[in-house]
Parts: structure tokens; sequence; C-alpha cells
């Protein structure tokens, strides 16, 4: 019977998909996916830091996987993705789960095979991590489940330092992919019964791709990729309102295959939050994104992030949210409790909000969201 594998995955689409990628290197290496964790040869997290509790679920569930480990001692435990990629957590994995077989970071991702193999054939605990990331590596075997829907990266990592933000120091500095290697993928996924591509990267307005000399921007992309043959739909995520430029509008407006939806996260409706979280952007300005999509592409959906309790947070800016999401009336809001990430400049930052006042201004923001979709 054929080596079997689970990876088990953590945090956002872009973890997701690297997990299509972690499942292609097992695929090549021979493995095949496990039904249940206990027939698994390879367990594999692919972990998320994002917030506090994100990190809590995966050393809970690293302590869930210990009797499974000293029931069956040839299997391997490996941790990888943005948690492993902070030092911090590096550190703990190494010491305190000795019974952990690899840690590799989101740097040295593309390494996968190579780690597996030192594990299998020469017994070898594998603790690597790269403190900067290298050129993209092209050429990746992705083993996709679903045929008709796909994700395509279109850049990786983050150079905007949100303040309260973990990404940018686990993820690296911005770097897009060639157009050609995009639209190649694109284009055989499409072959291959492919109907629906999201594309993905932190923040794919500051998309720029080069090849021979010419440079590609995000909108250019897009209509590159909208002028493809086929029967296919596409979107992408995520949004920074900072840099969502008119002609980007212009591009959903005008691509047939494009759907009609933005996630443009706002984090915050108070102008001193939205400048101590380094957005770049006042309240105001943001609502003029908006009635800018709104009149340019009346049936657009526009979903959004907020974060309440960033550290300072008054109950007059609280208010200010409240109010934006009333103007705004977003098809999805997605609600999170500030968590202090150490490391990030709002972790120095005073004026804490304690974590009772941050529960109630959720609560409150959840409830005002909800009744906005009834009416
Ligand atoms: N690049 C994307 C996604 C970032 S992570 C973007 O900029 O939108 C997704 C969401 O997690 C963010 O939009 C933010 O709302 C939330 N988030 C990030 N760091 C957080 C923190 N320290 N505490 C609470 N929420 C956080
Ligand atoms: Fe984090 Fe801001 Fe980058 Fe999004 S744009 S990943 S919130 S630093
Ligand atoms: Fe995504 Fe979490 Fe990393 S949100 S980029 S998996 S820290």
């Amino acid at each position: 019977m054929a080596k079997q594998y689970k990876i088990i995955t953590y945090g956002c689409q872009m973890n997701e998909h690297e997990s299509e990628k972690l499942a292609g290197f097992l695929t090549e290496e021979g493995y095949e996916p496990a039904e249940d964790k206990a027939d698994a040869d390879v367990i594999v997290l692919n972990t998320c830091c994002v917030r506090a509790g994100a990190e809590s679920r995966v050393y809970g569930n690293l302590g869930a996987l210990l009797p499974l480990k000293r029931q069956k001692p040839s299997l391997i435990l490996a941790v990888c993705g943005c948690m492993a990629q902070n030092e911090q957590a590096f550190e703990t994995l190494k010491t305190r789960y000795p019974y952990v077989d690899i840690v590799f970071g989101t740097h040295n991702f593309d390494k996968f095979r190579e780690f597996l193999r030192r594990r299998t054939e020469a017994g070898e605990r594998v603790l690597e991590r790269e403190e900067s990331n290298g050129p993209i590596v092209e050429g990746g075997v992705y083993r996709r489940d679903k045929k008709s829907r796909a994700y395509v990266n279109i850049m990786y990592g983050c150079d905007n330092f949100c303040s309260y933000c973990i990404v940018p120091y686990v993820r690296g500095r911005e770097r897009s992919r060639e157009p050609r290697y995009i639209l190649q993928e694109i284009g055989e996924l499409i072959e291959r019964g492919a109907k629906e591509f999201t594309l993905l990267g932190q923040n794919v307005n500051s998309y720029l791709g080069e090849e021979n000399g010419t440079a590609t921007d995000f909108p250019g992309l897009l209509r590159r990729i909208d002028g493809l043959r086929g029967d296919f739909t596409f979107t992408f995520m995520t949004s920074h309102p900072k840099d969502l430029s008119d002609d980007t509008i212009e591009a959903v407006a005008m691509c047939a295959k494009l759907k009609k939806e933005i996630h443009l996260p706002v984090q915050s409706g108070g102008d001193a939050i939205l400048s101590a979280m380094n957005r770049n952007y006042t309240a105001a300005r943001y609502l003029d994104r908006l009635d800018k999509i709104r009149a340019r592409i009346p049936a657009c959906a526009v979903s959004s992030d907020i974060i309440v309790g960033f550290p300072g947070e008054t109950e007059a800016d609280f208010q200010a949210t409240l109010a934006l999401v009333r103007r705004a009336r977003f098809s999805t809001l997605f609600m999170f409790m500030y968590s202090e990430r150490p490391g990030t400049p709002a972790a120095e930052m005073p004026d804490k909000v304690p974590e009772a006042v941050k529960k109630r201004r959720l609560k409150e923001l959840i409830e005002l969201q909800r009744e906005l979709l009834k009416n």
C-alpha cells in the first residue's frame, strides 16, 4: 500500500493554496491522501499566526497529536507556514515540541521534498528557517482536488506594514509573478476544465509584473486574463484601499469574465485609528473609493474586514466605525478583535483596550451588520 499523508491548513486562502503545493510534492514522492489522521505516515500542519487564536489552535492540535506519535513512532510530523516562519514560534516548536520531526518556514517552503527525504532517508530532525525570501520559484506542481475552482497566486509577500499585522514579517517582501507564468497556468487549468479562478495576493493592487523589459500593472493583468479564450469567471483578493486605482475599477467594470465583487478591508472608521494602523487613507477617502465603485458598477458586491479594540480606540472612534459600516452597506463583513502580535509596532502602543470592551464592541458591530443585512 502507498504511503499516506494528511495536511491540516490554518489561515487564509494563500495557505490553502500552498497546501495544494505541499500535496503536489507529497504526490510526487509517492504518497496518497489519507482518509483519516490515524492512517497517515506524514502529517503536515500548515500554520497561521495572524491572531493569537490561530497560534493556540496549532499548539492545541500538536498536543492532541502526541498520543498518535507515541503509538506510531514512524509517523512524521511537520510544521510549516507563517507561524513556523516566526522566530519565537520556531524556537518554541524546536525546544518544547521535540516530537515534531520537521519545522520550516515560508521562505524555504519549496524545499519541503528535500526536508522530507532528510527525515525519511537519514533519520534527521529537520529544523530549517531562512531569514529572508529569495526570488519566486516557478514550476510548482499543485495538487488541486477541486476540478472547477482554482486559486492562482499572482504575487507574494507584503510591504505595507500595517502596524498591527504580522504578515509582512512572516511572508517577506512583495514579489510579483511574471504575467506569462500566470497566464500559462490559468490557460492550462482552463484546458483541464477549471471554470472559476481566484487570484491571490496580500495586496493585489500593487501587482507589477515585469517581462522582456515591459511592466504589467494590476488592471493590465486583469485585462489580459479576461482576454483568455474559454468559458470561465474570475475574482481576486485582497485589495488595499490606498492602492485601488480608477483604472482597476474600470477594469472590473469592463472585463466580462471578472465577477463584480471586491474585498476591500477598511479596518476602522476612525481617522486617528486608521493613521495609527498605518493604513494611509482616511474614512472619507475610503468612502470615496466605495462611491466610485458603486457609481461605475452598481451591482458590485463589496466586502470588508474590521478590527475592533486597536490600541487607543476610544468610544468615539468605535462609533465612527459603526457609522462607516451603516453607510457602506457591505455584502459581507469579517470582524475581529485586535490581537497583539509581538514584534509589530502596535504591540508597543499605549492605551490597550481591555478584553471586555473589545468583546462588547465586537458584539455590537456583529449585531449592527446583521440588522443591516436584514433590510
Ligand atoms: N492582506 C490582506 C489580509 C490580511 S489578514 C489585507 O490587508 O486585507 C486578514 C485580516 O485579518 C486583516 O484584514 C485584518 O482585518 C485582520 N488582522 C490582521 N492582523 C490582525 C491582528 N493583529 N488582530 C486582529 N485582526 C487582524
Ligand atoms: Fe497585513 Fe496590511 Fe499587509 Fe494586509 S496590507 S497583509 S493587513 S500588513
Ligand atoms: Fe495567511 Fe495567516 Fe499567513 S492569514 S498570510 S496564513 S499569517
